[in-house]
């Protein structure tokens, strides 16, 4: 796991955790690191030490299973984790030997903060590598002393945003931050720098450390003096104070980890590090046992992983390649799918009825490509390159041969049946038909194509480039092929599917729907709306239902309830219905109109910034005199949309817990602390999650009321992760 060899009279220790997919800091790695320094330590031939790796990653960080086995349980078990690292990362700057980390590739986390606690960093410059404390990404903090060693390297005006952002940076760049000494351009020239290094600094130390004048052993300084200044410099205390409201801000107290972090920075800096790594370690214990913490280890980097690894994916289909893509309709949406395609290396058919529309879809790359180029994100080459595999055409002949074909034309059934007819028979032998619907069922868009088992839901989110999610709608005939082929095109664009079976609304519309319903029902009670907007902030939405129904337009929202209500599928009295009917007959359709909920002065200009709730909403719905708690509104807004995603893993339009999941955090934001709508019934515990329902049941109706199957699950008392 670590190998040992004696060069040119140092040890050099080698990581190869072989038996995990990557190096990582585990049980069995940290013990063998903490071993085979110790032997380096009494090695008389070693005059000093290098840490470097055997695989292309120097260490990816902790592993975070071993956080998700203690989340919970006993704190005694996440603080050892933690005192077992500090304790080896301080004997390693005490010992008296010159450690130098050759970080041969990416250094995160646990394997970053190795490197702090070496006396030298030289990384090599490749162009994969990354450097970063990223704990915080997750819920965590770093616990092996990186909120102590980072700021008393490069002071805590530049480790800030490398601690709260958990920024990752490359080797160049941790260069010009001061976190890394030395780059190397190749492996040799790395370690002969490290063993240079060591050969012109025999007795190094620490710069938080001293050697004790009475024993003549290295301890912690107890006057050391942050680059930049301590905290309790007016601009230290103008930093931590500015830092800690512009946290509070971002995350409305719904993190802790940002804020425990300042808090190590803060008191950790006042005292020695051997006392600061002791706060760290306090700290680091409270965020690892939060089950915000939990939520993100499990939903957004396990979970995600898993997803992005194809978890629905047919295993009998062999892997599939898109070359070709041809979309129909150069709109908003097509513009978007045809932009991240080709940036992903596929040659791109955008048709449209006209070449000037199909021209100004085109324009749209052009004009992401040039904003890449301008920020230095890539090359004027390359994103000519990609321009170049976008070709616009108004003949559906120019689709020949294409492996896909997605429709992005107007929402209109017999529209979309038309131009299914028109260009599937242009589609390769094995090509795959798909529609980018965002409400038609695609059972019933399928009856337009030959071959209804090669025709599909590709359901992008707007806009293209920005969302990660992209929505797989099965239908009841869609072969397994075809899911495959979808699952992959989504994933060479660097995606994340979900598939989901056929169903009014698909997943993710159908559960949105509920928190903007939910929303249009408080209101009609008299609850104020700026109440709603804010208590929905406050929980962590990115908007509020309101604000969030304007977006996507009342019309639609009208359309979609009145179908509903034709269908008999909604009652006439339904809230939504009557209230989008209500705002469409006044012409008022959301932002698109500059009037909805809002009101937007103008538009087309910061629309955002001067939008403001409509005064005409008081005389609509007056204020009820007692307005309900916070929590309650928060508890109804949450409530109802778990109870849909509830319904739709019930009626097996899910089939996967973290489709559900990351679905809900992805698509509409619903808050990832709370790790999604499936994860949200885990966090507050089965048996009290159906109670509350109940409870809201017998006040706000039956929308409230938990299904028999989850009565059920509650008697048993296993969750859906359980
Ligand atoms: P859009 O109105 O921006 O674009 C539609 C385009 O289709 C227009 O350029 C039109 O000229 C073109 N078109 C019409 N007939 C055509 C034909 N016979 N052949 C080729 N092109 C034709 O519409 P948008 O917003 O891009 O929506 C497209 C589809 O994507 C719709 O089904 C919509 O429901 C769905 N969708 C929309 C989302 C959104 O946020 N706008 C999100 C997810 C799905």
């Amino acid at each position: 796991m670590v190998n040992y060899r004696i060069e040119n009279n140092v040890a050099v220790l080698s990581l190869n955790v072989s038996d995990q997919p990557m190096n990582v800091l585990n049980d069995e790695s940290i013990a063998a690191l903490s071993e085979a320094l110790e032997k380096a330590y009494a090695d008389e031939q070693a005059k000093g030490i290098i840490i470097t790796s055997e695989r292309p990653e120097f260490i990816a960080g902790a592993d975070l299973k071993m956080i998700l086995r203690n989340n919970g349980k006993d704190p005694a078990e996440l603080l050892k984790l933690s005192t077992v690292l500090n304790t080896i990362f301080r004997i390693m700057e005490t010992n008296g030997k010159p450690v130098v980390a050759a970080i041969n590739g990416t250094a995160l986390g646990g394997g970053f903060e190795v490197c702090l606690a070496c006396h030298h960093r030289i990384a090599l410059n490749t162009p994969k590598s990354v450097i970063g404390l990223p704990e915080v990404t997750i819920g965590l903090l770093p616990g092996g002393g990186g909120t102590q060693r980072l700021p008393r390297i490069i002071g805590m005006e530049i480790a800030a945003p490398l601690l709260l952002e958990g920024k990752k940076v490359a080797p160049k760049e941790a260069l010009n931050l001061g976190i890394v000494d030395e780059l190397s351009d190749s492996q040799e020239d790395l370690m002969s720098k490290a063993f240079a290094w060591i050969e012109s600094n025999p007795q190094a130390i620490q710069p938080w450390d001293e050697i004790d004048k009475k024993t003549g052993k290295i301890k912690a300084r107890e006057n050391f003096k942050v680059p930049g200044g301590n905290v309790l410099t007016p601009k230290g205390m103008q930093l931590m104070m500015g830092g800690t409201a512009m946290t509070l801000a971002k995350t409305k107290g719904n993190y802790p980890a940002p804020i425990e972090i300042l808090s190590c920075v803060y008191e950790g800096l006042l005292v020695n590090i051997d006392r600061g790594l002791l706060i760290e370690a306090r700290h680091f214990v409270k965020v690892a046992n939060s089950s915000v913490a939990k939520n993100l280890i499990r939903i957004m980097f396990f979970g995600l992983n898993e997803v992005n690894k194809g978890l629905s994916r047919p295993k009998s289909v062999p892997k599939t390649e898109v070359r070709k893509l041809g979309i129909l309709g150069a709109g908003l949406m097509g513009a978007g799918i045809a932009f991240v395609a080709a940036s992903a290396g596929i040659e791109v058919i955008l048709k449209d009825v006209t070449t000037e529309n199909a021209e100004k879809g085109k324009s749209y790359s052009k004009k992401l490509l040039a904003k890449a180029v301008e920020r230095g994100k890539m090359d004027a080459g390359k994103a000519e390159a990609v321009l170049g595999l976008i070709k616009t055409t108004t003949e559906a002949s120019d689709l020949k041969d294409a492996d896909l074909i997605i429709e992005a034309v107007f929402e209109n059934r017999e529209l979309k049946a038309l131009v299914t007819k028109e260009a599937e028979p242009f589609l390769s032998e094995s090509g795959v038909f798909a529609s980018n619907t965002s409400t038609i069922p695609i059972t019933e868009l399928g009856k337009a194509s030959n071959d209804p088992s090669r025709f599909i839901g590709i359901h992008f989110f707007s806009p293209v480039d920005k969302m990660q999610l992209v929505e797989i709608i099965k239908s009841a005939e869609t072969s397994d092929y075809t899911l495959a082929m979808a699952m992959d095109f989504v994933r060479k664009i660097r995606k994340t599917p979900i598939v989901v079976n056929d169903s009014r609304g698909f997943y993710t519309s159908r559960v949105f729907g509920t928190y903007t319903s939910e929303g249009l029902e408080l209101l009609k009670e008299g609850v104020s709306p700026v109440l709603i907007e804010n208590v929905a902030k406050s929980i962590g939405f990115p908007v509020g239902p309101l604000a969030v129904s304007d977006e996507v337009g009342i019309d639609l929202a009208y359309r979609i309830s009145g179908l509903a209500v034709k269908e008999g599928v909604l009652p006439e009295t339904d809230t939504t219905y009557q209230i989008s009917r209500l705002f469409t007959e006044k012409g008022r359709l959301g932002k698109k109109s500059g009037s909805g909920f809002y009101e937007y002065p103008q538009l087309g200009t910061e629309t955002e910034m001067k939008k403001h709730l409509w005064t005409g909403l008081a005389e609509l719905f007056p204020l009820k005199s007692e307005q309900p708690e916070i929590d309650e509104i928060g508890k109804r807004l949450l409530y109802r949309q778990v109870l849909e995603t509830v319904k739709c893993m019930e009626e097996g339009v899910l089939q996967s817990n973290l489709d559900a999941d990351l679905g809900s955090i992805f698509a509409w934001g619903f808050p990832a602390y709370l790790g999604g709508t499936l994860s949200f019934i885990d966090t507050v515990g089965i048996k009290n999650f159906v109670s509350e329902c109940e409870r809201l049941a017998g006040i706000y109706g039956e929308r409230f009321r938990a299904t028999a199957k989850l009565k059920a699950m509650a008697e048993s008392g296993l969750g859906f992760y359980d």
